[in-house]
């Protein structure tokens, strides 16, 4: 195996260009011909080799393609036999002479036994292909690297039980082969590099519509889905024209084909793939209807169908030179997908979901042996670096870009970036140009963001003097990034910090000298210093508004300033802020003593927090969740897992006894009304669901749970139930799992859920009971979203037991992960995320999680995925 990691800093151009590919593919299970012919050019200048002694201007480099997993057939240049080339595992090395040339190959590929799910497979019936980040080389010899931009021709060949040929672009030419095949033939005419190809062949039920772009162009929109699930195709069709108008409203951003395909297919290991006019979907982002799919489904067919979309112009038009670039086209995205969200459901909500996924899963990346800045600096598999890092963390320096701009700065930065660089192959750096060319702010220390990994603290320090003026309220406000796996120096940041100053009958104050502006601090040092002069002797400081920075927040604050926050800030970010700080305050007391009681007043806070704001359903739903245990662990070290676990089902508890009229009356008060994915009707049933859960904590609601089980009209409530039930007697849970069970057997992505349910149980027999269910007929290992619903949740989600300290719940982890590593190595690298993450865990956990780790980096055959992710932790 090829261990050896990839540096930023050796990046070199290619030394040949590729103008033009035509394809060839004549589709078969098991012996799949693709026929390639490239129009080579030999770029004629010094960049792109390495030793600058003997660089002759490229003259003698040979042409080095990429290829895994291919059988080579024959190799032609100019239409002769070409024999001067060596060949091995992961490399085709043609010593050519020649500058500009034709060069034919043919290799052979086997579609069905790649499990892999990466390059061209066979699964569910259908062919489809996923080449980013490195899959086009299991296609065909190649050099597969972003910055290769090529126009393609590819013609499918296909058996005509597969009616559907589809690949990138438009097609150009169709017809039928004396031995009984079809054919498509189709051209993009856009350049793209390879990772950006695509091909489906199939059978599937067709949904079309139109868009007609705000120039007039008219576009033909065709959704692809399994038969007979037609209808659970119309809202993300409908999305897909939202995601259309709000990129030309907000961005000027239009399509530029005349046709844009999507498929949805039910093998996929990741969420969806942007491939050029072409996207490919995991099925659970496209298909969902009132029966069979929650709110929380819907919502992210929208998020993902948009991203998908957006990348058109933010990493199609404009890609990435290198795979270190990866934040350039991802960052971008997600924020430009999560701005999409808000506009089209609600900014807070959206923003708490996004702050929820920085703090349970970045910032303990961010904590663990995967540490790497949103640019990582070296990688060995490249699929181990679409991260939360790379993906949210980014999209949150994006967003400070838009912070620090605004709204009208930021769009001059994007469309000057596009002007710059469309058509083109580019860095963060050329991005950060784009932006620092249309604004006076200095962009320079912001850039650090890029190269720096890491969660910064920000922390305050308040001290209140008087004199004859009034009181003097000195804040000190610091910054520090403790050091990293990969990074032990830390530098200063450029950090927006959302500061609002509030007394207790939330008058707001600004600082003497004006450095707060627009209710935003910039720390730029490693310690700034505010003061504000007044009459006030109690201020509360408010920090990091709307989370305005990736950033933990050290901010000492009694149980009336957080109720006095929770009160009176501006910002509704904040107030759910303050919530959970007072939760998680409460938490730690029961951990560091079981039998401590909740101060009484406490109680009274939270009371007449709930009653302030009955009516405004939408904050209250999310104030009332309390932080999960994932979140929890982010504040905290050497954790003790079973004692948090614990304290945090011990104030849970308390909660519903303490606040059971409160929540009673909030429950009954909201009517339940006819379905609908209307933003009223979603908060309503998150509201009534966050409810049910709390009320089922205590026997007396039981038949709440069970009559909404029973009355439910959608998945939402149906699911909101199940999950309510997760805390009633176990005979309860079971038996309506098993109507639901019944109920769905046929419907494997509506079955996830109730796999995911049964893994996140925390019950003693809970490993036989996920043994059993891996052999449900509708698992399958080969089956990515089985796979993450059963296993991933359990290792995920059900701490209780993944953390038992009998070491089983690691053991039964490790055990699949061997297994399944030599069938899907992508998958099984998602997995042991958790496994990874001991350094937050007290002794033995941490012990007992390095014994696995150890036994997984023995395994013969181990994949390279797991290898650099397994590595790393036992560093
Ligand atoms: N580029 C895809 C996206 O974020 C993600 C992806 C990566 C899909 C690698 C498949 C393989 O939109
Ligand atoms: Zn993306």
């Amino acid at each position: 195996m090829s261990v050896t990691a990839k540096r930023r800093a050796d990046y070199l151009p290619p030394a040949f260009s590729i103008p033009l590919v035509d394809l060839t593919i004549s589709l078969h299970p098991t012996k799949t011909v693709v026929k390639s012919k490239l129009s080579v050019k030999r770029r004629l200048t010094k960049d792109s080799v390495k030793d600058t002694e003997k660089n002759d201007g490229n003259k003698s480099q040979p042409l080095i393609l990429d290829g895994n997993k291919l059988s080579l057939v024959s190799v032609h240049i100019n239409g002769t036999p070409f024999s001067d080339y060596t060949l091995d595992d992961e490399t085709l090395t043609l010593n050519v002479d020649t500058d500009d040339f034709e060069l034919e190959i043919e290799n052979h590929i086997d579609p069905e036994n790649n499990k892999a799910l990466e390059g061209l497979y066979l699964s569910g019936g259908a062919y489809c292909t996923q080449c980013e980040a490195e899959g086009f080389r299991r296609i065909t010899f190649f050099p597969d690297r972003p910055d290769v931009l090529s126009v393609y021709t590819v013609k499918v060949i296909g058996d005509k039980s597969f009616p559907m040929l589809l690949s990138n672009g438009n097609p150009i030419e169709r017809g039928e082969n004396p031995d009984g095949t079809h054919f498509v033939t189709w051209h993009d005419p856009h350049p793209k590099p390879c990772y950006l190809f695509a091909l489906v062949a199939g059978d599937f039920d067709l949904l079309t519509d139109t868009y007609i772009t705000t120039s007039g162009k008219e576009v033909a929109l065709e959704l692809y889905v399994d038969k007979g699930k037609k209808s659970q195709g119309t809202f993300a069709l409908a999305s897909l024209k939202r995601a259309m108008k709000w990129d030309e409203d907000v961005f000027g951003l239009e399509y530029d084909l005349d046709i844009y395909m999507i498929v949805a297919v039910d093998f996929f290991n990741m969420g969806a793939m942007e491939n050029k006019g072409l996207n490919v979907f995991n099925s659970k982002f496209v298909l969902a209807d009132q029966d069979s799919a929650t709110d929380d489904d819907f919502f992210n067919v929208e998020a993902v169908i948009a991203h998908e979309y957006f990348h058109n112009w933010t990493g199609n038009r404009v890609t990435c030179r290198d795979w270190f670039q990866l934040s350039l086209k991802e960052g971008l995205t997600v924020f430009r997908d999560q701005q999409f969200s808000a506009d089209m459901t609600s900014p807070l909500s959206n923003r708490i979901k996004h702050v929820r996924v920085m703090r349970e899963h970045q910032f303990a990346e961010d904590a663990s042996a995967m540490s790497h800045p949103i640019r990582p600096e070296e990688v060995i598999e490249m699929n181990n670096f679409y991260t939360v890092t790379v993906y949210d963390k980014g999209a949150e320096v994006i967003r400070m870009f838009h912070t620090l701009l605004g709204p009208e700065g930021f769009r001059k930065g994007m469309d000057e970036y596009f002007r710059r660089h469309d058509g083109q192959a580019v860095t963060c750096d050329d991005f950060v140009s784009a932006m620092q060319s249309t604004t006076e702010l200095d962009l320079t220390q912001f850039s650090r963001w890029y190269s720096q990994s890491g969660t910064p603290q920000v922390s305050l320090a308040h001290n209140v003097t008087s004199n004859e003026t009034g009181y003097v309220h000195t804040f000190t406000v610091t910054q520090n990034t403790p050091s990293t796996a990969d990074q032990s120096e830390k530098l200063p940041l450029y950090i927006p910090v959302g500061f609002e100053v509030i007394d207790e009958d939330g008058n707001r104050y600004r600082d003497d000298s004006g450095m707060i502006q627009n209710d935003l601090l910039i720390v730029d040092a490693p310690e700034i210093t505010i003061t504000i002069t007044c009459d006030a002797k109690k201020l509360t400081p408010v920090l990091l508004g709307n989370f305005s920075a990736p950033v933990k927040v050290h901010n000492e604050l009694d149980t009336a300033s957080l109720l006095t926050i929770f009160a009176h800030s501006q910002d509704a970010f904040n107030r759910w802020d303050a919530m959970q700080t007072l939760y998680n305050r409460c938490i730690s007391e029961l951990y560091e003593n079981p039998t401590a009681t909740i101060d009484s007043g406490i109680w009274a806070g939270i009371h007449a927090a709930i009653d302030s704001e009955i009516d405004n359903i939408e904050l209250l739903s999310e104030c009332l969740v309390i932080p999960s245990f994932e979140t929890l662990c982010q504040s905290r070290s050497n954790i003790s897992v079973q004692p948090l676990i614990d304290a945090r089902k011990a104030f849970c508890r308390q909660f519903s006894t303490q606040l059971e009229a409160v929540l009673l009356n909030a429950f009954n008060g909201i009517a339940t009304q006819a379905y609908s994915y209307q933003q009223d009707a979603v908060n309503a049933r998150r509201c009534k669901n966050v409810l049910l859960s709390h009320l089922a904590r205590l026997p007396q609601h039981k038949d709440l749970v069970i009559s909404q089980f029973d009355k439910a009209d959608n998945m939402t409530d149906t699911l909101g139930a199940l999950k309510a039930a997760q805390s009633l007697p176990a005979d309860a849970f079971e038996s309506l799992m098993a109507k639901f069970e019944e109920k769905w057997r046929h419907d494997p992505l509506v079955l996830d859920k109730w796999f995911a349910l049964h893994a996140t149980q925390p019950r003693e027999d809970i490993l036989a009971t996920i043994t059993m269910l891996s052999e449900h007929p509708q698992f399958s290992m080969g089956n990515p979203n089985r796979v993450r619903s059963l296993i991933g949740s359990f290792a995920f989600y059900n701490s209780e037991r993944f953390h038992n300290l009998g070491g089983e719940g690691y053991k039964f982890v490790t055990d699949y992960l061997i297994k399944l590593d030599a069938l899907n190595p992508q998958v099984a690298a998602r997995i042991v995320t958790p496994l990874i993450q001991w350094q937050g865990f007290a002794e033995p956990h941490q012990a007992l999680m390095k014994a696995q780790l150890g036994r997984l980096l023995n395994h013969k055959g181990l994949s390279k995925d797991v290898f650099e992710k397994v590595s790393k932790s036992l560093a």
